[in-house]
């Protein structure tokens, strides 16, 4: 865990592995498997212990609460300056207020107030519009978090779970017009969702954003301990509660798990350090955002870095999980343009040292 990665094209350093808080606190959304600040310090602390520094969290989650428990933990384990705490905001925190929503700078700019006032610090390491509201122009958006860095209320600003145009779009402007760039995007990734390849990852590499994985074990189906059943799924956790989140489960996850799980038997590992391990040393990817539910959990997770995924297991691993990327997407593959856009040559045909020089959030091209 003692390896950090620059965060996109910044000089921020953050952890492979970063600390997911959305069940900290029992009140509003997420609180049906939210954890109790008592039941939350240990997986803090582990966390620390272990030398993570990305703290993940938003205005929204269990009403406030995660931020006020991460407040206080923060402050008892009197680690404010060497974490990278970040935070979001879009989703409603008044339903009867108009603009206690969305992208808007009257939003936005309380939005960071009041998560400064619930988290106990005056500044941000990095701040995140955490979903497009699909209404606020994105220029407006940009100039917002470009004055809270230069207010000193946040250090960085990023996106989460904007459409790759719009994140494009936002990073453009702001490098045309020497605002604080997009240094990260937030988004699902794991073996049972790889939806972000068709756009986000060429994006990330190619505007200096490095990519954040949200629910790298599909919180929590990739661990194995969920079962299919004739009507649907055994096991206990917060998949198979009342208040379950999330999709569907189709009969592709069951494959992905199956061989998963394989995987993870041939190496002896865990399936969930397998995903995890899997997602971090995706292309582009510079940390993953990990959830627990109690300290073991989070200590085995951790572990999720201490090994390499063989070729060959990495190869099955791929081929179950390959997403449907449908058209035009499927023109984009090296098969496909050897045969039409440079035929006899290949993509493969460039001299070794010609690559352009991407930086995939890992490490800063040398050459
Ligand atoms: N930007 C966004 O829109 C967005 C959206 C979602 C999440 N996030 C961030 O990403 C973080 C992580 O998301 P996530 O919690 O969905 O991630 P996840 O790592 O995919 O799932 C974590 C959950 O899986 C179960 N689990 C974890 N390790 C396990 C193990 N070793 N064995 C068995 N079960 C295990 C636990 O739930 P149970 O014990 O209840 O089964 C745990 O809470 C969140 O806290 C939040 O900070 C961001």
């Amino acid at each position: 865990m003692n390896q950090y990665y620059l965060l996109g094209r910044s000089g921020l350093r953050v952890s492979r592995l970063a600390l997911g808080t959305m069940n900290f606190g029992v009140d509003g959304f997420h609180a049906a498997y939210g954890r109790t600040e008592e039941e939350a310090e240990p997986i803090f602390r582990r966390y620390l212990e272990a030398g993570g520094n990305l703290i993940d969290t938003a205005d929204f989650y269990t009403a406030g609460e995660s931020e006020r428990i991460l407040g206080r933990l923060i402050d008892r384990a009197g680690a404010r300056d060497r974490l990278v705490l970040t935070s979001k905001a879009t989703n409603t925190t008044d339903p009867t207020d108009p603009n206690a929503s969305g992208n808007g700078r009257k939003h936005i700019v309380r939005a960071v107030e009041a998560s400064l006032r619930r988290l106990g610090t005056d500044y941000l390491d990095l701040h995140l519009l955490h979903t497009w509201d699909r209404i606020t122009p994105v220029e407006e958006v940009v100039h917002t978090l470009d004055d809270l860095v230069r207010a000193g209320k946040i250090r960085y600003a990023g996106l989460s779970d904007v459409p790759a145009w719009y994140a494009a779009r936002a990073q453009s402007y702001a490098e045309a017009h020497g605002l604080a760039p997009m240094i990260t995007v937030q988004l699902p990734y794991s073996l049972v969702t790889r939806d972000i390849e068709a756009e986000y990852v060429s994006m990330a590499q190619t505007l200096g954003m490095g990519l954040t994985a949200w629910s790298p074990i599909g919180g929590g189906l990739l661990s194995g301990k969920y079962r299919r059943t004739g009507e649907g799924m055994s096991g206990t956790g917060r998949l198979t509660s009342p208040d379950a989140p999330g999709r569907e489960i189709n009969p592709r996850d069951w494959r992905v798990i199956e061989v998963l799980e394989g995987v993870a038997a041939d190496l002896g590992r865990s399936m969930a350090q397998v995903a995890i391990n899997w997602v971090a040393t995706q292309p582009a990817v510079a940390s993953v955002v990990i959830g627990a539910s109690n300290p073991e959990q989070l200590d085995s997770n951790l572990g999720a870095l201490d090994f390499e995924i063989p070729a060959d297991a990495r190869r099955r691993l791929d081929e179950a999980s390959a997403p449907q990327l449908g058209m035009p997407y499927g023109m984009f593959t090296p098969q496909y343009q050897s045969w039409v856009v440079s035929p006899g040559l290949g993509i493969g045909d460039k001299p070794a040292g010609y690559a352009p020089p991407v930086f995939n959030g890992a490490t800063r091209p040398t050459g």
